[in-house]
């Protein structure tokens, strides 16, 4: 009680410190639905997923990704949103606040925002390839059916240093004006339009590839399970891959959940948006499968896929430019609901926090990511020869963030509210103080985050510094 009321009046003070407005937030169930799942679907099921599961067997590691899921993305997003929530306040803010006087656990809320940058350098890098595919496929000239050509079009543009740094900042330009718009005008509203036309995207292309002649094979790869393909390291990889999906480990799910509404049903919005985001996932297999399969392309081809391979397929089928601008698009829709939710966890920090107006906060950010990020936008070209640790500056941080700071992040926040936090506020704070009837599912939960998670991410954690 005395808790709660700690909380309402740090409210007021907050308001009275933003010129007596009430903080921004998402307005309608729908709108919390569809930024959470914008933020969750994002390359992560374009780029990484398909190439991913191309390379540990396909339908065996999507079932070790399932489980992966629910006993670790699943339970860290519910717990997030549940923090940030109940504090509604940025990531460290948030932590800060709920943890006991003299408790460093806000440090999990820090490593977040680092964290939200490094995987910001290399993501906008992507997704500036993507933009530029956009780019040029609608002005035609590099469809090939030839992954030879295809893979000299890419080396072409990642290893020009101009042409990679420019179109980082077009995506940089991009998501910063729509971040100054606001919570409920910028995010809501953009993702709330986006979501419907990426999966009819989606269907779209997955029906034109499963119509293709000998599209029953990549099919058959996707959903029948050889389970002599599954290894420590497949699962490892599941459970990495899992936290990367679902936005979680680095205060994403903080700072979205402290927009949500106070009504909204947190286990069961977390849980309609791990769905849909494996359904996307599975789509995203079903329009590239097939399609690859029927044309004899190799499935395991790794992060190229998406860029070399792609295209290929694209070019050997009926009506394929075409498809080819609207697969990018997809992929182009994707990345921006998860890049507004990567920036806004600094956004949010520097406006709350240090009390600067939100379009300057934006706009910190941004000259700050393009600094960092040209670092791995330059690592195919000027800075190509630079290591550490025997990474680029691109590699180094999508490995990092991944295997050690997301699983680190999650790891801190599951023991906290788990063992720190504890079972009473849980139950209270997830069963909207007893308005919903979800207390079994609140209870099986509890034992999971407590107990499950921590376990798991230890493991994913020691594999990710080569301990195991
Ligand atoms: N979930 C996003 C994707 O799949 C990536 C992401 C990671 C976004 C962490 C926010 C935070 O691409």
């Amino acid at each position: 009680m005395e808790l709660e009321h700690e909380l309402e009046s740090g409210k007021a003070k907050d308001a009275a410190a933003s010129g007596g407005k009430q903080r921004d937030g998402f307005t309608t169930a729908l709108g919390v639905i569809a930024a959470t799942l914008g933020s969750a679907v994002g390359l992560g099921n374009i780029w990484k997923f398909p190439s991913i599961t191309g390379q540990n067997g396909g339908a065996a590691f999507i079932i070790v990704y399932l489980i992966s899921t629910l006993l670790v993305g699943l339970p860290v997003m519910i717990t997030e949103q549940m923090l940030g929530r109940k504090a509604r306040k940025d990531a460290i803010s948030t932590l800060r606040e709920l943890a006991p006087k003299k408790q460093p656990w806000w440090l999990a809320g820090a490593a977040g925002v680092l964290a939200a940058f490094l995987i910001m350098a290399f993501y906008t890098e992507v997704a500036g390839w993507v933009f530029a595919y956009i780019y040029k496929s609608v002005v035609g000239g590099f469809l090939s059916t030839d992954p030879a050509v295809t893979s000299q079009a890419f080396v072409d543009l990642i290893t020009n240093p101009m042409q990679s740094l420019l179109w980082q900042w077009v995506v940089l330009v991009v998501i910063g004006a729509i971040l100054m718009m606001g919570v409920s005008k910028g995010i809501e509203a953009t993702t709330k339009r986006l979501m419907p036309i990426l999966f009819l995207l989606l269907v779209a292309i997955g029906i034109r590839s499963l119509t293709l002649e000998g599209a029953g094979e990549g099919l058959r790869f996707l959903l029948q399970p050889d389970f002599s393909k599954v290894t420590w390291t497949t699962v490892l990889v599941a459970m990495g891959l899992a936290f990367f999906k679902l936005s979680t480990g680095m205060g994403t799910m903080i700072t979205y959940g402290s927009y949500f509404r106070e009504e909204q049903n947190i286990p069961g919005t977390a849980t309609k948006v791990m769905l849909a985001d494996l359904l996307v996932s599975m789509l995203a297999g079903i329009a590239i499968f097939p399609a690859v399969f029927a044309f004899g392309f190799e499935v395991d081809a790794g992060p190229s896929l998406l860029f070399i391979t792609i295209p290929a397929v694209f070019a050997s089928m009926p009506l394929g430019n075409i498809f080819m601008v609207l697969f990018f698009i997809l992929a182009g829709i994707a990345a921006t609901g998860a890049m507004l939710s990567l920036l806004e966890v600094p956004v949010a920090f520097i406006n709350e926090k240090m009390h600067i107006s939100r379009p300057v906060a934006t706009v910190i950010t941004v000259v700050l990511l393009a600094l960092i990020g040209s670092t791995a936008a330059l690592s195919s070209s000027t800075l190509a020869d630079v290591k550490v640790f025997g990474f680029t500056f691109f590699d180094l941080f999508d490995y990092t963030t991944s295997n050690i700071l997301l699983p680190v992040g999650g790891l801190f926040i599951a023991l906290f509210a788990g063992w720190v936090w504890g079972k009473d506020r849980i139950v209270d704070a997830l069963t909207n103080s007893g308005a919903l009837k979800n207390e079994w599912v609140v209870k099986a939960f509890y034992v999971v985050i407590k107990f499950v998670t921590p376990v798991l991410l230890i493991l994913v954690l020691l594999r990710g510094l080569s301990i195991i």
